[in-house]
């Protein structure tokens, strides 16, 4: 399981693309897809320093994190109301088929956001060039890994808060993938 492509697959993932897709979408679809950019730019603007290219800043976390603690939750769900798939929008009709699941990941963003900014303050995991996703490659610190099953072996914020920032910081941007995956279409 690679844990760091999310955050390289934004930075490739083509900003033309998705701001020619947006060009047709109007009313809560739009303001949806700005919301998701706004938090795109945030995994952007903090990707480098996570990966020790520039020097960490932990302000510039938390800032990130309260980007996405901004646009999780019901401040994510709330944009996405019954029949309001369809194009130009990339939501799934699974979206409103498995609605709570839907939302569950929406606040388990909010929840690891919580703690990605709790975790901003212990700085990166020690060795700097060791990423965040050898760390977790165990699982030993999650009881086997059971994050991956979706929102069941869900962390606290707290928990969340203890990690180094990177971990954390993966942690926060696997929710992202994790809900893309089943709910985004991305190349239609
Ligand atoms: C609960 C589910 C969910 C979570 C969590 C989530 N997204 Fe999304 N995201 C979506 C869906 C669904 C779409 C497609 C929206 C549409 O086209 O109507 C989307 C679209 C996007 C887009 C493309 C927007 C566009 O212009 O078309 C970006 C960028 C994005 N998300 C970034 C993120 C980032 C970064 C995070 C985490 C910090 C995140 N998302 C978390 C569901 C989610």
């Amino acid at each position: 399981m690679k844990k760091t492509t999310f955050a390289s697959a934004i930075l490739l993932a083509g900003t033309t693309l998705t701001a020619l897709a947006h060009g047709n979408a109007t009313g809560i679809v739009k303001e949806r897809m700005e919301s998701m950019m706004v938090m795109g730019d945030a995994v952007k603007s903090v990707t480098p320093m996570m990966r020790g290219e520039i020097a960490f800043d932990a302000d510039a976390l938390r800032e990130a994190a309260r980007i996405f603690q901004a646009h999780s939750g019901t401040a994510l769900t709330e944009k996405f109301p019954e029949g309001s798939g369809g194009k130009p929008s990339e939501a799934k009709d699974a979206v409103w088929q498995e609605w709570s699941r839907f939302t569950d990941l929406a606040e388990q963003l909010a929840t690891y956001a919580r703690g990605l900014e709790m975790a901003a303050g212990n700085g990166l995991l020690a060795g700097g060039g060791m990423s965040a996703g050898s760390m977790m490659g165990g699982g030993s610190m999650m009881g086997g890994g059971s994050m991956m099953g979706g929102t069941a072996g869900m962390m606290s914020a707290k928990d969340i808060g203890a990690m180094p920032a990177d971990a954390a910081f993966n942690m926060t941007t696997q929710v992202c993938s994790a809900c893309h995956a089943r709910f985004r279409a991305e190349d239609d």
